[in-house]
């Protein structure tokens, strides 16, 4: 991972960048980087806000020969390198909160955003999008988001190297990928949920159409969120927003 780097000062967004590299025959492991995005994007067609100099917004390309159904294990490998990135670089410990945003101290510090593409046969290639919030400050935050935001440079009071960042995190990148590929999503499974901080704890599921409520019990192989209701059932969530619960 990251061994052959697309650099770029100013790219509308290095997802869509890495997409046409992926299509055009990249290998797998090349980073798409810039310093800013004008058009960054978010998941659910949001924007992810992208300014100059001051965070990492990476994209790597991967030809994971999996079935298409265990795509969504792929999810959780950006989530867990950038908590051990975050943890190596500043000490800190963030929460993972399924499906994939990354928090500390409960305020948004990255996001991720995986576009997959796939054939009849299985995948072509996965984008795994990166967006980590390091040295931005306060007035760089746009006051309309969903979550609170903050940046290690907010949390620690100390600006982050982000050369010797985007190396941790491609190395852990690339760690977590070989482990899949070796030994199955079980590590990584574990590694998630131990950073999840809602492992064990009573949450409610706003999945749109219906709210459920019970413990939350990990992660199946396709990527659900388990839930155990009050009658011992395990329900896997697919779609849905976890908050704890009573708040
Ligand atoms: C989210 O909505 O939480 C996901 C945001 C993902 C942002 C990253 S920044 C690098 C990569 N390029 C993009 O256009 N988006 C992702």
């Amino acid at each position: 991972v990251g061994r052959q780097i697309d650099y770029h000062a100013c790219i509308d967004s290095t997802n869509e960048r890495a997409s046409q590299l992926a299509r055009a025959g990249a290998e797998e492991g090349l980073v798409v980087l810039a310093e800013e995005q004008s058009a960054g994007r978010g998941r659910l067609g949001r924007s992810w806000r992208s300014p100059a100099g001051v965070n990492l917004y990476a994209s790597l390309v991967l030809r994971p020969q999996v079935p298409l159904n265990q795509a969504a294990q792929l999810t959780f490998l950006s989530a867990v390198a950038v908590a051990r990135a975050v943890e190596q670089i500043s000490g800190l410990q963030v929460q993972l909160k399924w499906p994939n945003d990354v928090l500390l101290q409960g305020h948004k510090l990255a996001g991720l955003l995986n576009e997959l593409s796939a054939e009849t046969e299985g995948i072509h290639h996965l984008i795994v999008g990166i967006g980590v919030n390091l040295n931005m400050t306060a007035d760089q935050f746009s006051a309309d988001l969903r979550y609170p935001a903050t940046s290690l440079l907010l949390a620690t009071g100390r600006p982050v190297d982000r050369v010797h960042f985007a190396q941790l995190l491609f190395q852990e990148l690339e760690q977590l990928y070989l482990l899949l590929q070796r030994s199955g999503f079980t590590p990584l499974r574990l590694a998630w949920e131990a950073l999840c901080d809602l492992t064990g704890r009573s949450v409610q599921v706003d999945c749109g159409s219906e709210i459920l409520y019970g413990t939350v019990a990990g992660l199946a192989e396709d990527g659900a969120l388990l839930l155990r209701t009050a009658a011992g059932d395990i329900h896997p969530v697919y779609a849905g927003d976890v908050r704890p619960w009573p708040p």
